[in-house]
């Protein structure tokens, strides 16, 4: 079989990402890279072996050498690109969240069916391995059923201030919070019913950035199990870490604790401060992307070339996003919101 050929759009931090594993794996070659910043394209096409860079994505999808593309263009950029693509017939790897409006999300899941592409968002927990774990012991019985949950995942002020352009164009729950949703669903296996949220809007706001500083949230299943997740832009940035991801799922016969931040595998003190550098993300190994971050890519790629479904798909993509309105609903509102099943 040919190497399948990848369009990238976006060719920013996590663009780069995927460009990486693309150009690595013995199944894929990268025929075009599309950023609107026309220096970010040239240079991850010379970096990573494009034929061709762009500043207009709809030379990617109108070429015919490329049978699919990566999105990983800002959070509230995805749907017009996404329909894009997947009306081109591309299969279509788009970063998450899938869209930030519910009414997106369907749009995309439409034009999805009317086409014979495949669909993944990158929710790439699923292959994050103390996760894994996790999802192991609830599947064996070995925790019992679970009762509740607690997850933190949170950015240091540098995520929102010097790191992402555009964040007040998105907030903390749907970039941090929809992988959290996500994450939860996956390791239960239920549906959320009920949602309730808080938010404040001070620090970033005084700063010019008009987003929510942070959320915390109580979760329903439907099966019984609560769950606490907490959602910040706002750690202090000299923070060991630039995120914070932490879990406490507790069964009626047994509990788990997870932390893939402070996890200490490697310990760094330097002039520069205490530092705890990346084991399981992405890991560049002397040119070739390791890590949970290119798993899921590399699940893509195979799912491309087998004509199979992801394991994290559009729908998985909806249900996040409907949960993260929920949450954005309940803290406008003050109220509890009750959730629909949205998907069959
Ligand atoms: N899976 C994860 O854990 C993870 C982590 C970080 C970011 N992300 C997601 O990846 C996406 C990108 O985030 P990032 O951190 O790389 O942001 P970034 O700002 O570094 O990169 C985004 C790039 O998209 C380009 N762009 C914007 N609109 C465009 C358009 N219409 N056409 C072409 N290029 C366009 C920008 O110029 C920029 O270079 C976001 O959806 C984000 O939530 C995922």
């Amino acid at each position: 079989m040919d190497n399948t050929g990848i369009g990238i759009i976006g060719c920013g931090i996590w663009g780069t990402i995927h460009a990486q594993t693309f150009s690595t794996s013995p199944y894929t070659r990268i025929v075009s890279v599309c950023d609107k910043d026309k220096d970010k394209a040239e240079q991850l096409s010379q970096k990573y072996g494009a034929k061709k860079y762009t500043t207009n994505y709809q030379e990617v999808l109108s070429n015919p050498e490329i049978s699919a593309v990566s999105i990983a263009t800002p959070d509230h950029t995805h749907t017009q690109i996404v329909l894009d693509a997947l009306n081109a017939g591309k299969h279509v790897l788009v970063e998450k969240p899938l869209a930030t409006s519910v009414k997106e999300c369907k749009q995309i899941l439409a034009a999805r069916d009317a086409s014979d592409a495949i669909l993944m968002v990158d929710f790439h927990n699923h292959w994050n391995i103390p996760f894994i774990q996790v999802k192991k012991m609830v599947d064996s019985g070995e925790l019992g059923d679970l009762q509740m949950i607690n997850v933190r995942l949170n950015d240091t002020i540098f995520v929102p201030t010097k790191m992402l352009s555009w964040a007040s164009k998105s907030s903390p729950v749907h970039f941090l919070g929809s992988h959290v949703v996500d994450l939860i669903r996956w390791i239960t296996g239920d549906e959320i019913i009920k949602v309730y949220s808080v938010s404040r809007s001070e620090v970033l706001r005084k700063k010019g950035i008009d987003t929510q500083d942070f959320y915390q949230s109580i979760l329903e299943f439907s099966g019984g199990t609560t769950a606490y997740v907490e959602n910040c832009w706002i750690l202090a940035e000299n923070s060991p870490n630039i995120f914070e991801f932490k879990g406490d799922f507790t069964g009626s016969k047994g509990s788990t604790s997870v932390n893939v931040s402070h996890h200490r595998m490697i310990e760094k003190y330097t002039e520069q401060g205490t530092g705890f550098p990346d084991v399981s993300g992405v890991v560049d190994r002397y040119g070739q992307a390791l890590g949970f971050c290119t798993a899921s890519i590399e699940h893509f790629i195979d799912c491309v070339r087998n004509n199979s479904q992801p394991l994290v798909t559009g729908e998985d993509g909806l249900v996040a996003t409907q949960v993260v309105e929920a949450m954005e609903e309940s803290a406008r509102t003050g109220h509890p919101v009750d959730l629909q099943t949205i998907i069959d």
